[in-house]
This record gives C-alpha cells, sequence and structure tokens, in this order.
C-alpha cells in the first residue's frame, strides 16, 4: 500500500515537474511485460545523451547496449531477455529526476542503470530508493551517492580513495609541496573530490597556496588562473569535468603558466584533447582503466567497442559494461525478480571479474579494492603513467609497459 501511495505521489511529482518529458529510446528484446510476467525483463537507464555531459552519457549507453546484447545473445537470464529503457536526461539535474520517476511508474521497470554525473545521481537515488527499485551508478564517484539508501550501489570507487590517490601521488611520487586548487562549486563531484585532495595533500606535508572556483560552464577562468599565477604554485588541481579543463588548460598557457595540472575521472572524454590539445601536455589525471591495458578481458572489450562503435572506448563506457553485467549476474541470482530480492542479490557481489577491475561490493553498496590508473597526456595522446593496486598498500607502480 505504502508503495502504491509513493508511486503516486511519484507520478503526480512528474507531472507538476517534467516541462518536456524525456523521450524514451528502447533497446534490446521485443514487446516486455515487466519484471513480474514471463516476457522480457526491464531495466532502466537514464543519463546524459545530450548537453554539457554528452560524451559521458552517450559512451556508458553504448556500453550498457553492448553488454545487454551479448547477454541476450547468449541466451538472456535465466531464459529470459533483458530488455533496456533508455531516458536522456540532459546532464541536467531537474531531467534526471524527471527520468527515473518515469521510468519507475510508467515503465515499471525492475532497477535502473546511472548516472555518470554524481550531481544527477543524487538527484535521482532518492527516488529509486523511495520506491524499492535498486539503482546502480556505474561511474558517480561522490561518496554521498550511495549514502541515499540500503537500495544505491555503484560498481565504481568513491572520491574519498580517488581524491587520495590524487594527491598522494602528486606529494609522494612527483615531490610537489606547493599547489593550487581550481572547484567548480556547482558541480557535487568537484567540491567533494577537492576536500579529499586539500586533506590528503595537507596531511602529507603540502600547502594549498591558493584556492579558486568557477561554476560549470563558465567558459572564461582567466581572473582565477590570474590568481593562482600570482601564489606560483608547482601543480595546480583542477577536479573538474572535461568541458572546462581543456579551456582552462588553454588559458592558463595563455597566461604564461607552465604547471601541469592534475585532475580525477571527469576529465576522461574523446573530446579532452580536442578541446584542450598541446595546452594539456605534461596533464595527468585519475582514471578506472586504461584502453591499452593487455589484460586478454581489456583488450577483447576494446577490440568489440571499436568494432561496433567506431571509436576506442573510454573509461565511462568500460564501467557502464560493467555495471551492466554485474546487474545481470545479480538478476541470474536473486531469489525472486522484484525489488527487494535483486536489492539483496546485487548486494551480494563478490570478485565480479569485470573490465576495470575485480568488483566486489563492500557493506555500504561502494566497489571496494579496486585499482586505481593514472593516465599522461603526452605528445598529444593519453599514455598510462601509474597504476596504483589497492593490494600494494596504495603505493603507485610506475607504467613498464608502452602502448
Ligand atoms: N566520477 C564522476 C562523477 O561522479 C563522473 C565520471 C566517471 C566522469 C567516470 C568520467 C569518468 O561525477
Amino acid at each position: 500500500m505504502r508503495s502504491h501511495l509513493l508511486k503516486l505521489c511519484t507520478i503526480i511529482v512528474a507531472v507538476l515537474f517534467s516541462g518536456c518529458p524525456p523521450k524514451t529510446e528502447v533497446a534490446g528484446g521485443g514487446g516486455g511485460n515487466g519484471a513480474a510476467g514471463g516476457g522480457d525483463i526491464l531495466i532502466g537507464e537514464y543519463g546524459s545523451l545530450t548537453g554539457g555531459q554528452a560524451t559521458f552519457g552517450t559512451s556508458t549507453h553504448q556500453a550498457i547496449i553492448m553488454a545487454m546484447d551479448e547477454i541476450n545473445a547468449a541466451g538472456g537470464v535465466n531464459g529470459r531477455k533483458i530488455k533496456v529503457l533508455t531516458e536522456d536526461d540532459e546532464s541536467k539535474t531537474e531531467e534526471a529526476a524527471n527520468a527515473v520517476t518515469k521510468l519507475i511508474s510508467q515503465n515499471n521497470v525492475l532497477t535502473i542503470l546511472g548516472e555518470v554525473a554524481s550531481s544527477c545521481s543524487l538527484a535521482a537515488a532518492p527516488i529509486c530508493q523511495s520506491n524499492k527499485v535498486p539503482m546502480i551508478t556505474p561511474s558517480s564517484t561522490n561518496p554521498e551517492v550511495t549514502k541515499k539508501g540500503d537500495y544505491i550501489f555503484r560498481t565504481c570507487f568513491t572520491d574519498d580513495y580517488q581524491g587520495e590517490n590524487i594527491a598522494r601521488y602528486a606529494a609522494t611520487q612527483l615531490h610537489y609541496k606547493k599547489a593550487a586548487i581550481l572547484t567548480d562549486v556547482k558541480n557535487d563531484y568537484s567540491t567533494g573530490l577537492t576536500t579529499t585532495i586539500d586533506r590528503v595533500f595537507t596531511s602529507l606535508g603540502g600547502k594549498i597556496i591558493a584556492k579558486q572556483s568557477y561554476a560549470n560552464l563558465d567558459s572564461d577562468f582567466r581572473s582565477q588562473l590570474t590568481a593562482i599565477r600570482a601564489a606560483n604554485p608547482e601543480v595546480i588541481f583542477v577536479p573538474g569535468y572535461y568541458t572546462d579543463v581543456g579551456q582552462i588548460a588553454i588559458q592558463a598557457r595563455d597566461l604564461g603558466m607552465k604547471q601541469p595540472l592534475m585532475g580525477g575521472d571527469g576529465w576522461e572524454s574523446p573530446k579532452l584533447i580536442e578541446i584542450g590539445g598541446k595546452a594539456l601536455e605534461g596533464c595527468m589525471y585519475t582514471n578506472h582503466y586504461f584502453y591499452g591495458d593487455p589484460n586478454p578481458m581489456v583488450h577483447n572489450f576494446v577490440q568489440k567497442y571499436k568494432e561496433r562503435f567506431g571509436s576506442i572506448p573510454d573509461g565511462m563506457a568500460a564501467l557502464g559494461y560493467d555495471a551492466a553485467r554485474v546487474l545481470a549476474d545479480a538478476i541470474k541470482r536473486a531469489k525472486k525478480l522484484d525489488g527487494p530480492s535483486l536489492r539483496d542479490a546485487i548486494a551480494a557481489t563478490k570478485s565480479f571479474q569485470g573490465v576495470t577491475g575485480t568488483i566486489t561490493l563492500g557493506p555500504d553498496r561502494d566497489a571496494v579494492g579496486k585499482k586505481i590508473v593514472i593516465e599522461e597526456v603526452k605528445n598529444g595522446q593519453l599514455t598510462l603513467k601509474a597504476t596504483i593496486e589497492p593490494s600494494a598498500g596504495g603505493s603507485a607502480t610506475p607504467a613498464t609497459a608502452k602502448h
């Protein structure tokens, strides 16, 4: 009864607030009839297929469809095909909430994959939680996301881990002592990562000598960069998204600044180097996998993705592929096909072999013990600088193989 009321409320909220409902795109098997029947199993996906972070959603979507097509071609899950219903949230938090409401209330999906951007996942997670619809974000790293409730999972590491590794690498491997941070204050990912980098870098004896901020999709960063230039740091942390990072690098070089920029997975996009070009030489960021990894599973994934979509899969694609496969595996193991049973099955995920490493979900519903890589822009190409295995106690192994 309670869940019916909640559903009714979310429908009303959706009707009141959705200016123009996003288009639903359907992929997978034919004619689904929801989780309860014997037809296709309906899975919802919401993502930024258009708007400011369009490459995030597009890469993720392509990889999810690739994973589900492979699973369906091999007979589906327990004899049933998986059908993915996709909503474009236009990279906007309000639309992310609308998209999820629609998938739950109108399409009656069993479970939901998404989002990439932490701000969008934060906006949509409470709706999944209150409707007892398990949500797996492939790539939102902000720690708050999975704190929204026990139906919310992530198959990637968190920004506590990522921020710690960026700061530790800068302080202990590159021996930087003085740093600046340039934060996107309109982006939960950026503000969260800033806090961790600041704390860890300082705890290792470094000093943050300049802190500047901007708002997502600003295009002029000169006044902030001029202030940073005056402080003369050795490195500038830029924990933002690729859209801004390229411009920041160009404007820094225009102002005569030579310091490397360092950031996190938000830099990851085929558009990063296209936008920033030479200005990004020597800049580094952390990521979930390296496309040139000789591991057969990674190699196979990269080949298949390239053949199908004509581009190298970025980190989001690898994470989307893994999240989709973890979800299908949990559906197979679930005692029943309802929210609570599927929730329990996802929570029990252990040692799942993914493209981004081994996935085990910990008690806080975050993937624990994953490796992290550091990539560097060299001669206009992304190269692997170091791999940090959690088993090595967080110490970085420099890249040995050339790719
Ligand atoms: N981790 C970023 C966030 O939470 C999103 C992201 C993931 C971007 C992976 C690129 C690659 O906002």
